[in-house]
């Protein structure tokens, strides 16, 4: 991911980094769409000023594919904001129509990077931060791929309301690994609140379950018998 550079060669963390045109055909559909969904740098535009009511929590979701869980979440609690984050064109598409069939008021769908996060929200802005199922990465030559860093945990943390938290997913037992040694690095950011290696274990109508109590991709490996790991995390 660090390696994605904009036409002037800035690295995606830069400040000044700007999205490449892409001729997707859903980037235009995504430029015209309603004012629930940006794209590209228009997702810093609102950097500090998503939350629209008093008291309100703001929740993330990272790499929300088609809006599955957290369109389902939106209508669920009409009280809180909910974002999906998607650098997929046509997912966030579908996932703001969804959106968009059942009126909702309180969500919006950002295109783009999640490395960019700290332009995409102000310090402290985001309450509650989910990632389920990130893309494993799992030869070695793709580890470096791998979203969950120390850097970005610091990242995250920064982005996180006091006591927010930072919920994490995944089928992948060594990228689970992964995560735990570089949560480890940033021990003092971190509370643990919850942790499990086999989340459905002891639960016979698992796959029964549906959106927004499991995702997309969840559904399929319990289907086939697939261990979930989840870690949960509370901002010290
Ligand atoms: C394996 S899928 C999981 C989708 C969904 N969370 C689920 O559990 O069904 C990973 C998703 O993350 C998105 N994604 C991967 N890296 C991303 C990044 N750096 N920024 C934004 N989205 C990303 C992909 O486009 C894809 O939709």
């Amino acid at each position: 991911m660090c390696s994605v550079k904009n036409p002037t060669g800035l690295p995606i963390h830069h400040p000044e980094y700007r999205y490449a045109l892409s001729r997707n055909p859903y980037a235009e559909k995504l430029k015209k769409g309603p004012g629930i969904v940006f794209s590209d740098n228009d997702t810093e535009a609102k950097q500090g000023q998503w939350k629209k009511r008093d008291g309100e929590k703001l929740h993330v979701e990272i790499g929300c594919n088609a809006g599955h869980v957290v369109v389902e979440w939106a209508a669920r609690d009409a009280g809180d904001r909910f974002i999906g984050i998607d650098w997929k064109f046509k997912a966030i598409h579908r996932a703001f129509e969804k959106a968009l069939k059942k009126n909702l008021e309180n969500i919006h769908f950002l295109r783009g990077h999640a490395d960019r996060l700290p332009y995409m929200f102000a310090k402290g802005e985001v309450d509650h931060l989910y990632l389920f199922f990130p893309d494993p990465w799992a030869k070695k030559s793709q580890l470096k791929n791998r979203f969950i860093t120390e850097s970005k945990l610091r990242m995250i943390h920064e982005v996180l309301a006091p006591g927010g938290t930072f919920q994490i997913k995944t089928d992948h037992p060594g990228y689970f690994a992964w995560m735990e040694d570089h949560i480890a690095k940033t021990a003092e950011l971190w509370e643990i609140t919850f942790r499990s290696t086999d989340l459905h274990a002891g639960n016979p109508a698992a796959h029964t379950l549906t959106f927004p109590d499991v995702t997309c991709f969840e559904k399929l490996f319990i289907k086939d018998g697939i261990a979930i790991h989840r870690i949960d995390l509370k901002k010290r």
